[in-house]
């Protein structure tokens, strides 16, 4: 089976989706499963892929222009991996989505249809390899689902997972038809459904979304992005599979990005963490109290807003705060005066640091995660994982990894975190203060510590679940070769 998507760690980052497509696929190897990838040739995936050879190419596919599909040479450990390039599309210096100023990219409809129509080409076999499966990660994927429709076109079935249904790729019908998809596969008219991921939603074969909560909230009109219905439709042909984490790459046993390794056992390690990050950040490491942390994209989703506004109430429970995200320009502002204001307690680095990202997780005692929508999360689990308690709101994955039990129930409390209640910045303030009340009970919050470190957040159990799906997929409907479209 092949994954489609936008994005893979390490070669091309954005956020969560590029860690699920590079830990999936390489679970799924694991179990047997021959999982391999497509995504786009952006520069730096070019520039850091070994052994890039040419398998493909074509003059002009579907009239966007010169196509080529490029195999690279992966270790064994990892899914094989195939490029779509175009010099007009990829070949470009900035991010994927978006220039290195932050604005999108004028024609991402037509590079991400570009993505899609070099997958149902692979989906034809014009490759020595061809998927019996084609699995689509976000809207960048989705249309492929709907092109697979076309005449001559044979069917391979398409499992869509849902990581963020707030971007969708919104076309109107008519620039829809002119990307190539065949008449009877347009939506009837304008609207949520006349999109990428709307098409996706509809034409897929299963649809599933990457965590439990996620995939019952995408069914409301409050959390659906105008898809809720659409949704809603396909029935129990939906599911939610929590995302897992890269155990070995998010370790505070062997991670080689942070000062002194610790485990559940022997806590020292975090201290010195602590300690180092102050330094690093120019923090003060004498405060008393809980050092929380934030390492998030900067954007309305993630609630940061909220911390601002509490600021002046979180930091008389709290000993600091270190923030390490980059997005909108007014939350970045706000954070860069935060900490002018607040020196010495308050430090800002507005950068995409993957190593600083591990030290900030390992180095504070509180990460704060209070998203307005999250539909998995990832960091909240590698907190968890590192003895780091997440401070979170009761949504998406958030609600189906972080717990916070009434203190007066009797049984064994298996709280791992604070569930921020209501989403308001007077919530997050009161979760802040039950937190700063369990740090100064060393045992409690240990107890806490524990009860995330211990949990198992690796891939096995998501890949499983989906090797599940595979299989049910390809019961139902073997596929039926068909002819190569060029
Ligand atoms: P989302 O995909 O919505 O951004 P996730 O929690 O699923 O949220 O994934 C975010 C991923 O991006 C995590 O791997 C996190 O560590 C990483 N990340 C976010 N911001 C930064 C940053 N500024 N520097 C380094 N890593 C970051
Ligand atoms: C999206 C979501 C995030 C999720 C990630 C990976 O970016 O915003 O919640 O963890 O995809 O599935």
């Amino acid at each position: 089976m092949l994954h489609v998507a936008a994005e893979i760690f390490p070669f091309a980052k954005v956020g969560g989706l590029a860690d699920v497509t590079a830990g999936l696929s390489r679970a799924l190897q694991a179990q047997g499963v021959d999982s391999r990838v497509l995504i786009p040739a952006y520069p730096p995936v070019r520039n850091r892929a070994a052994g890039l050879r040419v398998v493909w190419t074509c003059d002009n596919v579907a009239g966007l222009g010169r196509a080529e599909i490029l195999q690279a040479e992966v270790n064994q450990d990892q899914a094989p991996l195939w490029l779509a390039a175009s010099q007009a599309f990829f070949d470009r210096t900035g991010g994927p989505y978006a220039d290195s100023r932050g604005i999108p990219w004028p024609d991402n409809l037509e590079r991400f249809a570009f993505l899609c129509h070099c997958a149902l080409r692979m989906a034809h076999g014009v490759t020595d390899w061809q998927p019996d499966l084609l699995h689509l990660h976000d809207w960048h994927a989705a249309l492929t689902a709907a092109l697979l429709g076309g005449q001559g076109s044979c069917r391979v079935p398409c499992l869509l997972t849902i990581h963020n249904a707030a971007y969708q790729g919104t076309a109107s019908c008519a620039h829809l038809r002119s990307l190539g998809v065949p008449d009877d596969r347009l939506p009837s008219f304008d609207g949520a459904a006349s999109s990428f991921l709307g098409l996706g939603v509809r034409w897929a074969e299963r649809v599933a979304t990457v965590s439990p909560t996620y995939a019952r909230e995408l069914q409301t009109p409050r959390c659906g992005c105008g898809l809720d219905a659409l949704i809603r439709d396909r029935g129990d042909e939906v599911i939610g599979i929590l995302n897992g984490i890269d155990v070995d790459v998010w370790n505070p046993a062997t991670d080689p990005h942070i000062v002194r390794p610790y485990t559940q056992d022997d806590l020292a390690g975090k201290q010195a963490c602590r300690e180092a990050l102050c330094v690093e950040m120019g923090v003060d490491a004498n405060l008393q109290g809980p050092l929380l942390g934030v390492v998030s994209r900067l954007t309305w989703q993630k609630g940061l807003d909220l911390v601002v506004s509490a600021a002046s109430a979180v930091l008389r429970a709290a000993a600091g705060l270190v923030v390490l995200g980059r997005g909108d320009a007014d939350l970045e502002q706000a954070f860069v005066s935060l900490a002018r204001r607040h020196p010495r307690r308050v430090a800002v680095r507005l950068a995409y640091d993957e190593a600083l990202a591990h030290r900030v997780i390992a180095g504070t005692d509180a990460l704060l995660v209070p998203s307005r929508f999250e539909p998995c999360g990832l960091t909240q689990m590698y907190a968890l994982r590192y003895g780091t308690l997440p401070v979170a709101t009761p949504v998406g994955g958030l609600a189906d990894t972080v717990f916070e039990r009434h203190p007066r129930e009797p049984q064994r409390d298996p709280s791992n975190g604070f569930v921020v209640r209501p989403m308001s910045a007077r919530g997050l303030t009161h979760a802040i203060r039950r937190a700063r009340s369990l740090f100064d009970d060393p045992s409690a919050w240990r107890a806490r510590q524990h009860n995330g470190m211990r949990e198992d957040y690796g891939w096995a159990r998501s890949a499983q679940a989906y090797r599940q799906l595979y299989d049910a997929m390809l019961r139902e409907d073997p596929g039926i070769p068909g002819s190569v479209v060029p």
